[in-house]
């Protein structure tokens, strides 16, 4: 396994992070745990998780998926960089959701029992609220971490000009400034590389790259048939998912890497993970799994680094996944910081 460190923080963390969506809804507790002990004898020791999984049929269920690692924590606690999230509707209760003082004071402490630990070492917003000041928030996410319920804050989804805003703010007033972003980013989704990914780098903060295998189509596993028990097929997220990376340029376009793959000896897999980690801005790649087998193949990826000549043909092959006009700060992404 590599490592690397977020930011400007004490977290060392293996550049695969072990998502867990999947946990409570297409994995069982036992198969959960089996992913959760692979990953963790590979030496995956980041783990990202958030108040609403499991993804599921619906909301009824949230927080089985922190629980679940709750029970397996137990005396690996300090072996392990736990990332949680806050901010999503966990209830039809108008209440129930967002980044308000309220919710998030109250989304940490219940987070912390289900997770059974005494802190979390990244706390993030899983998503911008429009509804709330972004100074309310920060204020509620300082709080959070002067009492010592998570070490780091961060946010997901935000937008290159979100990001600035708030670390403008947190500067401003003093406030734990965000450290992480959480981004999808694949060869099929390369927006990133357009403003926020070159944010990150300009302003040193950790980047966690979610959806790194397209939710399981860059293993080239549907590009015959949509498999319907899976990601694709089942629960709340498969229409999303669908909607996100099912139409026939993509399905080509995935086809294109298979071929790539086969003559490179290695799994479309591997390819598409290899290729996340070989963009040097990106701290970790978070993969899922619904049976721990699979996570070979980005286990395989860290091992083999991509070739500068395989990369070239894969940015060329995914070039149109990115927009043609950059905006925002001029440094180039994907090249290391110090
Ligand atoms: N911040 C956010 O808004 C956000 C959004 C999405 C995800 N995330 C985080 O990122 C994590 C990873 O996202 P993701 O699960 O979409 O990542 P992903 O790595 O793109 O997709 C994982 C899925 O691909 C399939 N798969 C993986 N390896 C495979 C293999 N070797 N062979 C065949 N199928 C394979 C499995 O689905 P099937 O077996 O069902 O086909 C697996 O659940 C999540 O768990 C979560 O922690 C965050």
């Amino acid at each position: 396994m590599q490592y690397t460190t977020l930011s400007n923080t004490d977290l060392r963390v293996s550049r695969l992070c072990l998502g867990t969506m999947t946990f409570g809804f297409q994995t069982d507790e036992a198969e959960s745990n089996a992913i959760l002990d692979k990953a963790f004898d590979e030496g995956i020791n980041f783990i990202d998780t958030a108040n609403v999984y499991p993804l599921g049929e619906d909301l009824s269920r949230v927080g089985v998926t922190e629980s679940i690692i709750g029970k397996w924590i137990g005396g690996r606690r300090d072996k392990v960089v736990l990332a949680t999230k806050c901010g999503s509707a966990m209830s039809s209760d108008p209440l129930d959701r967002g980044s308000s003082r309220r919710h998030i004071l109250k989304s940490v402490d219940a987070s912390l029992k289900r997770l059974n630990v005494e802190y979390v070492d990244l706390y993030q917003l899983h998503h911008p609220d429009h509804e709330t000041p972004i100074h309310e928030t920060l204020e509620a996410l300082d709080e959070v971490v002067r009492s010592g319920r998570a070490r780091y804050v961060g946010c997901s989804n935000f937008t290159a000009d979100s990001i600035a805003s708030a670390l403008g703010v947190s500067a401003a007033r003093e406030l734990q400034p965000f450290v992480t972003i959480q981004q999808r980013y694949n060869l099929l989704a390369r927006e990133a590389e357009n403003n926020v990914l070159p944010l990150a780098e300009d302003h040193a903060l950790g980047v966690m790259s979610y959806n790194p295998l397209a939710g399981g189509l860059l293993t080239g596993k549907h590009i015959d048939q949509m498999q319907t028990e899976g990601r694709y097929g089942k629960g709340r997220g498969a229409q999303i998912y669908r909607d996100r990376y099912w139409h026939d340029g993509q399905l080509e376009t995935v086809r294109d890497i298979v071929s790539l793959a086969n003559q490179a000896g290695t799994s479309a897999s591997s390819l598409a993970v290899a290729w996340v980690l070989a963009n040097l801005t990106v701290s970790s790649a978070i993969v899922g799994a619904s049976k721990s087998h699979q996570l070979a193949d980005s286990l395989a990826a860290v091992d083999a680094p991509l070739n500068p000549e395989l990369k070239n043909q894969l940015d060329s092959l995914t070039d149109r996944y990115r927009p043609t006009v950059p905006s925002g700060p001029l440094t180039e992404s994907g090249q290391k910081r110090s």
